[in-house]
């Protein structure tokens, strides 16, 4: 992302005296240039991601109150890897603000098919549109497409990396089951080495008080980069099953393995079913940033605690909350 550091703060000249008013001011400027793309969850403070919640919230109360806000903007969709969330929730979100989208879902259509870098690609959109939302499968690919971009961009997913927008939508749902993001027991299973929605989210979690366990195969732990002290890991989910608040599953992700021997043995490791789900309380929520290959199981669809269809629509909202901050 671009930070504090870029050359046209830097070059900014020093005032003698700074009054409160302009103190406010430029941290109010640094606040929105800070937010010029949404790269990493870890850009977002707590106050970010609050008034990020809010206005969320507000659009899916009163949704026709923001059909016209992007009017005549133009967001481009580039998605360099298969997506269906992501990328419809993006164009729903843009197209109900009264925005446009243009883009691809497949690259094998583009210039990138005859070797066009990112970098061009990106500088070119630039003179179509007004944003980008990007996915790619490269850890890094949306930092240096951000680096190229004088537009905004939004990072919908770069390789194991990270997924921003998909941890704010999940803290939106999670919030609107609890009503807060504060003591909470979350616990994550499945692929926490490629999981780059578990990524984004426990790094979001660091700012609120929550207790993390982490359920996965030895060969699939959280990386150590995301990993902090007080983060517990287990084998099975039984210890922690009564006592945790949401349980967020996860896909095994075949497209990540070079071995696919390997990805045969590790697939099933962890399957909710529906005498699985008997070991978590009532107020437990079953969430699941899909798709879902085998690890959930379609008998606990009908579970009033399976949470993941809502979480998947409410990821029009928060990217509805997501393009109108950074863009108007
Ligand atoms: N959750 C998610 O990123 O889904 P898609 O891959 O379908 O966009």
């Amino acid at each position: 992302m671009y930070e504090l550091h870029h050359p046209t703060l830097l070059h900014r000249p020093i005032p003698h005296e700074i009054s409160f008013l302009t103190l406010f001011i430029t941290l109010q400027g640094l606040f929105f240039y800070a937010m010029k793309h949404c790269i990493s969850i870890a850009q977002f403070s707590r106050q970010d991601i609050e008034t990020l919640l809010q206005k969320a919230k507000d659009i899916k109360l009163s949704p026709q109150n923001y059909s016209l806000s992007l009017l005549n903007s133009i967001i481009a969709m580039l998605f360099f890897e298969p997506s269906t969330r992501t990328r419809l929730s993006h164009e729903s979100a843009a197209l109900r603000l009264g925005a446009r989208v243009i883009g691809f879902a497949d690259s094998n259509t583009t210039s990138a098919k005859k070797g066009e870098t990112l970098e061009d690609t990106i500088r070119v959109i630039n003179g179509y549109a007004d944003a980008i939302v990007m996915r790619h499968p490269e850890p890094g690919a949306a930092q240096r497409a951000a680096t190229a971009s004088d537009i905004p961009i939004i990072n919908a997913g770069d390789g194991s990396n990270e997924h921003p927008t998909q941890a704010l939508l999940d803290l939106f749902t999670i919030q609107e089951k609890f009503g807060t993001l504060d003591g909470l027991h979350i616990t994550f299973v499945g692929d926490l080495k490629y999981g780059r929605t578990v990524h984004s989210l426990i790094k979001a979690f660091s700012l609120f008080h929550v207790s993390i366990a982490c359920v996965s195969p030895s060969l699939l732990k959280l990386p150590d980069t995301i990993k902090t002290t007080d983060i517990k890991e287990y084998e099975t989910w039984d210890e922690v099953a009564q006592t945790t608040d949401v349980l967020y599953m996860t896909r095994v992700q075949e497209e990540r393995f070079d071995d696919k021997e390997e990805y045969n043995q590790l697939k099933e490791n962890y399957i909710l079913t529906s005498q699985e789900a008997e070991k978590f309380s009532a107020k437990t929520i079953f969430m699941h940033p899909l798709p879902r290959v085998v690890e959930l199981s379609p008998d606990i669809d009908s579970d009033p605690r399976a949470w993941y269809f809502k979480q998947a629509h409410n990821g029009v909202w928060m990217r509805m909350a997501i393009l109108l901050h950074i863009l108007s």
